[in-house]
């Protein structure tokens, strides 16, 4: 390495592992804000060097898709993106391409901030007609988490159904946890070594923050999400064609990517595109972000109606003023308002949710007011989910994630 490319990796190790000198930390681990707004994302696109999702992308988007773009991308939860004009182009072109997304299985169930990615990637899925890849990255939760294996692919299973559930075609979509896959499928594990040798001990220091005193799976687990990004991990499916890839994910999984977007290219292979999604907020507010693991701050899918009533009614950080009389006079505030928060993901009429956001900014809508409409759009959700989790058995979970030809595209 020259003297030039050690000074710009040291550069990157201070600006990307987020000890830059502001209120915000973002990393594949952590996701702290100090403001109750929360993450100031316009300065994570600069920090992490992605583009924003501008009103002429979205137009583009919808005049090559032949529809309204999904309501996370109009209202800015999906924020930032690499590369995505490139995707629009394929499907203007009639080109090939996928999608890829994962999850780290560290609890039982999801909560619905999980949700978020496998929604769009879904809607994607539909919208595009492309085949899908999902990864369940147990590995990674054994690696990071007091997990055991056998408790971690467990939980692979039971997290892959959750995912079933919301509606993926099995036709096109491939579902695979890394713990079993990779003794089944030698092109993933060939792929990982090839990713391995491109990336340095010094250039995932500077991505991931690690130490000198981490252990070696952690250094080395970054090349086992990429290689899902690389078709070629897939001859079942991709045969050995070269197919460039949509990825949709929460803005923490940068990392990941960027550096799978510096070795593609070195082993023949396009850079990934993606798409970048906000944090789902915390009961408690924006400061952090929805964790299976705080009970009091999250919505998990197995909550009951009276569970998540309780749980908006006592725990949501309220935008409200201190009385009602200063809440008439001064009005709410939105921005910091975790039940309109929640109503913004969820709640798909935009008129509605306009309505709304003027009513509690002027003091027309109360606290408990805005707390029952995000309970009554959040409980039908949860319960509908609720319903389709049961119907996925055991056999239904085995064909989703069979090795097998995909069909898609007519
Ligand atoms: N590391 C991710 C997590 O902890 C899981 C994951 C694997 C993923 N591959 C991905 C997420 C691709 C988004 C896109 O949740």
């Amino acid at each position: 390495m020259t003297e030039v490319e050690k000074v710009a990796e040291a550069v990157e190790a201070i600006t990307l592992n987020g000890v830059e000198a502001d209120d915000d930390f973002v990393d594949p681990w952590n996701v702290t804000s100090k403001s109750d707004t929360g993450i100031d994302y316009d300065k994570l696109i600069k920090r992490f060097g992605s583009s924003k999702i501008d009103d002429a992308l979205i137009e583009k988007f919808e005049k090559v898709t032949g529809k309204p773009a999904h309501h996370f991308i109009r209202r800015g939860i999906f924020f930032s993106h690499r590369d995505l004009h490139n995707i629009l182009n394929l499907k203007e072109q009639g080109k090939p391409f996928y999608l890829y997304t994962g999850r780290g299985p560290s609890s039982d169930s999801l909560h619905l901030g999980h949700l978020i990615p496998f929604i769009i990637t879904k809607w994607l899925q539909e919208t595009f007609d492309v085949p899908l890849v999902i990864q369940l990255t147990d590995d990674e939760k054994v690696l990071w988490k007091d997990l055991k294996i056998e408790d971690a692919i467990k939980m692979a299973r039971e997290n892959a159904k959750d995912i079933i559930a919301i509606g993926f075609d099995v036709n096109k979509t491939f579902i695979f946890n890394n713990l079993e896959f990779m003794g089944k499928c030698p092109a993933m594990y060939q792929n990982i070594i090839r990713i391995q040798r491109c990336v340095t001990f010094n250039q995932v220091k500077g991505i991931f923050g690690f130490g000198d005193s981490d252990i070696i799976g952690k250094i080395g687990f970054p090349a086992a999400q990429a290689a899902p990004a690389l078709s070629s991990t897939f001859p079942f499916i991709f045969g050995d064609k070269k197919v460039p890839v949509l990825i949709p994910c929460a803005i923490d999984q940068d990392p990941y990517f960027r550096m799978t977007r510096d070795v593609a290219p070195r082993l023949g292979f396009p850079k990934c595109a993606l798409i970048h999604s906000a944090f789902f907020p915390s009961l408690q507010g924006a400061k952090s972000k929805m964790s299976a693991s705080e009970q009091n701050s999250t919505l998990s899918l197995t909550d009951t109606a009276k569970q998540i009533k309780n749980k908006i009614n006592k725990y949501a950080f309220s935008g409200g003023r201190a009385t009602v009389e200063e809440h008439r006079k001064l009005g709410g505030i939105p921005d910091v308002d975790v039940a309109y928060q929640l109503l913004k993901f969820f709640l798909e009429d935009d008129a509605k949710l306009e309505e709304i956001r003027v009513a509690y900014s002027k003091g027309e809508l109360l606290t408990g007011e805005i707390k029952k409409l995000a309970i009554e759009t959040i409980t039908p959700i949860v319960e509908d989910h609720q319903t389709k989790r049961k119907a996925v058995t055991d056999e239904v979970l085995d064909q989703f994630m069979e090795i097998r030809q995909l069909k898609f595209g007519s």
